[in-house]
């Protein structure tokens, strides 16, 4: 047997796609009716908070069936709002997961906490609600779930441990707007806080920006005066034309707002976002039969009854078929014209989480051996068929001339 990687990546002839048609990963489904609502954005001159993201957010509680939601900046806003208005602060550990994008920790670093990364299950890669309970201190504040690529976690579990031992539950819903729990129950309503993003690459695209949802109306008010200077509530009067009022400042807040501009873009990617699911669904469903054969893990389901947000296709390379390593794999997409993703490498593979978290390579190790053999591809909604029959030629070309059986 070769070892690994001593076979070229490209397995050779003319590439899938041309460069000129290389198909970019994560590429935005926009429609006319945004870019209409955009442009009607631009000529109203209100172009900062205003009417458009109050029918944003109010379209998105309908949607999310939760009883408050505040738009911001971005899900690494909304994440860091999330753990103030929690309460998080100095001295506190929040417990989350190590195979997620750094700003799930960021967020809790920025609130002057601790993060504590505890490994995921290997087969759903989601947070391990068991390995979670053995971690809980005395200064354990809160859990930050992650619904890894769209998969649900097991709340059910995450809620008993949070409310056995009084902490916050706050979810980690960049990857899950369409999620839903094996009851039906939406993601974002199954703790106390959501926190959404809308990302260029997300399954709702506002360029940037973030949502949080609650049915806590407290805290719902609290985060908009943190999410805007720690001016008082009325202070967000003023993006109406009532006229000028003073308002107050309570503390040192910060400047987390949505603007109308990236608002005008949401309501028209909410209002298509379950024709956007039907049509990724599709697609995953021709991948999961293309690939079936291959040396790779195809992406685990959700339970039965729950729903998949559908966000991220992963494939992991299984290393013991396939004389391949990741990366290489990833540089053989790109060079048949494919866009690949990393979701993600673990956060302990990073010597800056490393030293900072006083955590060691080898601390969790399902996460590391996922974040090591992981790869995405694309599954934006906008994807036409003979673009996934090209993904799905390049992934087979690859895979089986590096296949080791
Ligand atoms: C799991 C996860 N959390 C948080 C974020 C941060 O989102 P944003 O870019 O909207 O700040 C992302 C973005 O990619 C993410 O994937």
């Amino acid at each position: 047997m070769r070892p690994i990687d001593q076979k070229p990546a490209i397995a050779g002839g003319k590439p899938v796609r041309p460069p000129e048609r290389y198909l970019v990963f994560g590429a935005p489904a926009i429609g006319e009716a945004e870019i209409a609502e955009v442009v009607d954005t631009l000529r109203s001159g209100w172009l900062g908070t205003g009417p458009k993201v109050a029918r944003f957010e109010e379209a998105f509680a309908r949607y999310s069936g939760a009883a408050h939601a505040v738009a911001v900046s971005s899900c690494t806003a909304a994440l860091h709002l999330a753990m103030l208005a929690s309460g998080v602060g100095p001295g506190d550990e929040v417990i989350t997961t190590p195979l997620t994008f750094c700003a799930t920790v960021n967020a809790i670093l920025h609130a002057g906490a601790t993060p504590v990364l505890v490994d995921c299950d290997p087969r759903t890669l989601d947070l391990d609600p068991a390995r979670v309970a053995e971690r809980i201190t005395p200064r354990t504040r809160a859990l930050l779930p992650v619904h890894l690529a769209g998969l649900p976690c097991e709340m059910q579990a995450l809620r008993e441990i949070a409310g056995a031992h009084g902490l916050r539950l706050i979810e980690d819903c960049a990857h899950a707007i369409e999620t839903r729990d094996a009851a039906g129950r939406p993601a974002g309503t199954l703790g106390d806080l959501g926190a959404f993003s809308f990302y260029v690459t997300k399954n709702v695209v506002t360029a940037e920006g973030g949502m949080l949802t609650t049915s806590d109306a407290g805290l719902a008010d609290r985060i908009k005066v943190l999410a805007l200077h720690g001016m008082s509530r009325d202070a967000w009067r003023r993006f109406s034309d009532d006229g000028f009022k003073h308002y107050e400042v309570t503390e040192a807040g910060f400047k987390y707002n949505m603007t109308d501009l990236q608002a005008a873009l949401g309501i028209h990617q909410l209002a298509r976002v379950e024709a956007n699911l039907a049509r990724r669904e599709a697609i995953w469903r021709r991948y999961d039969a293309a690939f079936a054969e291959l040396p790779v893990e195809l992406p685990p389901g959700p339970p039965p009854g729950a729903r998949h947000a559908r966000h991220l296709y992963t494939l992991r390379l299984e290393t013991g078929r396939l004389l391949l390593s990741r990366d290489r794999f990833v540089a053989a997409l790109h060079a048949e014209g494919i866009g690949a993703g990393v979701h993600y490498r673990a956060l302990t593979e990073y010597a800056f989480y490393r030293e900072r978290l006083g955590v060691s390579l080898g601390s969790c190790p399902h996460a590391e051996d996922a974040g090591r053999r992981i790869l995405s591809l694309p599954l934006s909604a906008g994807l036409c068929d003979e673009d996934v029959e090209d993904v799905i030629t390049a992934v087979r070309r690859i895979a089986l001339a590096h296949a080791a059986w």
